[in-house]
């Protein structure tokens, strides 16, 4: 049942570097990026067109994306909330954009200023607007095990959400544990519920490692047959509008594992400890990774 192949979505340029204070420069991203796609990832998730009063971290998102659209060998999609970030992602040179939705009615306040329902509605202008640019669209569902405010978020409600973004034409839907509450109990019981209703190929899992849970949920998904894993360089990561949640998993503790498990990837660990080395060196703050860390050691 477990995939040969599963496709990593390396997520730390984006959901790494948003909730850091300290503006990290342009050229530091564009660097980090292309060692990234040096490294073999497929997917990189670039930055974000978002308002740059929410997130400052990413007000660059222009030079960024201008600077790496034409690197070879891998994708490089961006988030964009509404039309407008969408028309600056596409002048920018962007190929793929992701919307993203939420399972929980506090978060979405809090992370896009607007309730679940007026979310989908924007997201279906960005998807048949994006439709006519010929780009594709992944959507992204936080809070699906946990919200920082409500608690436990039901399982159909994530089911519901899922539902409704494979209707507007997202490609593949993240589901993404924010702040990493999630474990095996509560994110089989999710699963189920939105393979219910979303063909599995159409999934991706998104977990941040707060209580240490992120390896096993990825296990258990692939063993429930999704092969679509999101990560982020060196742990990097937490969202700005999840108060307490830490790094996303370690990219270099997936594929460690991915390793051991004879699972096809395409991404070269050494290249990638070396990327990881480069934004940490940069940050002045140790990995995030315990493979990193171990591979440091020896
Ligand atoms: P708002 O304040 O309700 O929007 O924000 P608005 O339409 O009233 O606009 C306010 C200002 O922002 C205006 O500027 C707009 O022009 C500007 P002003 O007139 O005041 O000068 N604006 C923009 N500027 C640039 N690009 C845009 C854009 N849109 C409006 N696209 C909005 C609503 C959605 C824009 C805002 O809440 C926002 O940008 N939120 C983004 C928050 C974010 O990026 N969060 C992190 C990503 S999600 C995440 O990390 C979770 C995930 O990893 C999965 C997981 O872990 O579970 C995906
Ligand atoms: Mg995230």
């Amino acid at each position: 049942r477990i995939p040969k192949y599963v496709k990593i979505v390396e997520v730390g340029p984006r959901d790494g570097l948003q909730n850091e204070k300290y503006i990290v420069p342009t050229d530091v991203k564009i660097e980090l990026i292309k060692m990234l796609a040096f490294s073999g990832l497929p997917v990189i998730e670039a930055t974000s067109f978002v308002s740059p009063k929410w997130v400052p971290q990413l007000a660059d998102a222009k030079f960024v994306m201008q600077a790496v659209q034409n690197v070879q060998g891998s994708r490089f999609p961006v988030l964009t909330p509404n039309l407008k970030g969408l028309e600056a992602a596409v002048a920018a040179g962007a190929k793929e954009v992701a919307v993203f939705a939420s399972a929980s009615e506090s978060f979405s306040k809090s992370n896009i200023n607007c309730t679940i329902e007026e979310s989908l509605i924007r997201y279906r202008d960005v998807a048949s607007a994006a439709e006519k640019f010929s780009l594709p669209v992944r959507g992204y569902i936080s809070c699906v095990v946990g919200c920082p405010v409500e608690g436990a978020v039901s399982t159909s409600q994530v089911a519901y959400v899922a539902k409704e973004l494979s209707d507007m034409g997202c490609y593949e839907i993240s589901l993404g544990d924010t702040i990493g509450v999630g474990t095996p109990g509560t994110v089989i019981p999710m699963l189920e519920a939105v393979i219910d209703v979303v063909p599995i190929e159409k999934l991706a899992v998104h977990f941040h490692d707060t209580y240490g849970q992120a390896l096993s949920n990825i296990f258990l998904s692939l063993q429930m047959g999704i092969s679509a894993v999101d990560s982020s360089i060196a742990g990097l990561g937490g969202c700005p509008y999840a108060k307490g949640a830490s790094g996303n998993v370690a990219t270099e503790d997936v594929v460690y594992m991915l390793n051991g498990l004879g699972i096809e990837t395409k991404v070269d660990l050494q290249k990638l400890l070396l990327a990881g080395d480069f934004i940490c060196k940069h940050l002045g703050r140790a990995s995030g990774s315990k493979a990193a860390t171990a591979f440091s050691k020896t």
